[in-house]
């Protein structure tokens, strides 16, 4: 292949946390719906397609370079939350860590000189500004909302109809 086997492992890696951050969200996603918080479960499914595509995408770019993709075991998430509050916090922890590996990735493209993985992951940095950004205004709004019940409530229909929309675009 014309990766260097140090970066075709890495990017194999980070195809499998891109997969294990789309079962995550599955868990969120499933929690929310199990408390009865559809509208905050249709948000993280949302989000959950988001890191499939993202899987996809990184997949692809492999098999365009000619490498080999070797799709690894996906762990169980958590599936214990204790509250709404948790769950947003666990969701942008995780984008968080997902940046961190991104960054990783893009040291290691550039120490082994593939420009063209460099300008590859650029697409998944700005993503992760993107995610990161939205994800910290939805933390910070159902921290604020806390133990108001009726503002969660009103926090998971705007987000349920936010879903709705996401799915139409
Ligand atoms: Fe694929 Fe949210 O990072």
């Amino acid at each position: 292949s014309m990766i260097d086997p140090k970066l075709e492992k890495a990017l194999n890696a980070q195809v499998n946390k891109e997969l294990q951050a789309w079962y995550s969200y599955l868990s969120l996603a499933a929690y929310c719906k199990s408390i009865n918080f559809n509208g905050f479960g249709a948000y993280m499914e949302t989000h959950a397609r988001e890191e499939q595509a993202h899987a996809h995408r990184l997949m692809n770019y492999v098999l365009d370079r000619g490498a080999q993709i070797e799709l690894q075991s996906i762990k169980p998430p958590k599936m214990e939350y204790d509250s709404l509050v948790e769950v947003f916090e666990h969701a942008l922890e995780q984008e968080e860590q997902n940046t961190r590996a991104i960054y990783e990735l893009y040291e290691l493209a550039k120490e082994v000189n593939d420009y063209s993985t460099v300008a590859a992951l650029q697409w998944f940095l700005d993503e992760q500004v993107e995610e990161e950004k939205v994800m910290t205004e939805a933390m910070g709004l159902v921290r604020f909302a806390g133990d108001d019940k009726s503002a969660m409530l009103a926090l998971n229909q705007q987000f349920g109809a936010q879903a709705a929309t996401a799915v139409e675009e």
